[in-house]
């Protein structure tokens, strides 16, 4: 019975009326509703990236274990493969996820004479640290993804350690932190990841050279990459200078 008065109502509205009780459609890209919802995602992705640390720092103190699980010759082995970028004396130099430092004292230790520097962490707990260790020197809390630096601002741009974390889009996450790296470095970014090989477990972002040749393939195709077969590690080297290869 209900069913029979409602067809009969509707059959009693005129054409017209009918096409103006119809919503207009109104065309929308929905991609910002899905850009949104991986901002969220990376917000939580940019949080696991620095709480530990935090944690491990109350726990154990400011040693180098804080920063580097597999400790201190694994770290140093990771610095000399960015410092195989280029010629740094002199040079002006963006630490993108600095924790304590260590990258300075590295520089230090070898009698390398580095220009300006500014270390840059999620963490306020790890940026006093490195203020205390190296007082000469700018430290800043900054997200670079969501919060760029003036262009071309600095020589080099590095990042050690910043992208073992697994994500479902980790690849675009890499591209978005490296793109804007990218645009602050006057002459190269180096960054750092975990190789994969066959006794990796699946804990942690361990991605082959090619994946992340792909990912970085809107930065630049000017990239260059050296695995180091000691630590498992692999070093890519992005060049805005024409003089080096693109691949
Ligand atoms: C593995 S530790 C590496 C620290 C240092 N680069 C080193 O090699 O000793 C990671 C640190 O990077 C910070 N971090 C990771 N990704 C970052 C990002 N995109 N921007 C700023 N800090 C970041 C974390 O908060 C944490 O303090």
């Amino acid at each position: 019975m209900v069913q029979s008065s409602q067809m009969m109502k509707t059959a009693s509205i005129k054409k017209d009326d009918f096409k103006k009780m119809i919503l207009p459609y109104e065309p929308h890209d929905p991609t910002p509703v899905v850009e949104e919802a991986v901002e969220t995602l990376f917000e939580v992705l940019e949080k696991e990236y620095c709480e530990p640390f935090e944690k491990r720092l109350d726990e154990l103190g400011e040693d180098v274990h804080v920063e580097w699980g597999d400790g201190f010759r694994p770290q140093q082995r990771r610095f000399m493969y960015l410092a195989k970028i280029g010629d740094l004396e002199g040079k002006s130099i963006l630490d993108v996820g600095c924790g304590f430092a260590d990258l300075l004292d590295f520089f230090k230790k070898l009698g390398m004479k580095i220009g300006n520097y500014r270390g840059l962490d999620f963490s306020e707990k790890m940026l006093e640290v490195a203020r205390k260790r190296h007082v000469e020197y700018e430290f800043e809390r900054r997200n670079i993804r969501l919060d760029p630096m003036k262009e071309e601002s600095y020589d080099y741009v590095f990042g050690s350690g910043i992208f073992f974390l697994r994500h479902p889009d980790w690849k675009k996450y890499v591209h978005d932190v490296v793109e804007s790296m990218f645009k602050t470095a006057r002459i190269g970014v180096a960054v750092n990841f975990l190789m994969n090989n066959a006794e990796n477990c699946r804990d942690l972002n361990y991605p082959t050279p090619e994946e992340v040749r792909k990912a970085l393939k809107g930065v630049t195709n000017r990239l260059d990459i050296l695995e180091d077969r000691s630590t498992d590690d692999f070093t890519v080297y992005l060049f805005k200078d024409a003089r080096f290869p693109s691949h």
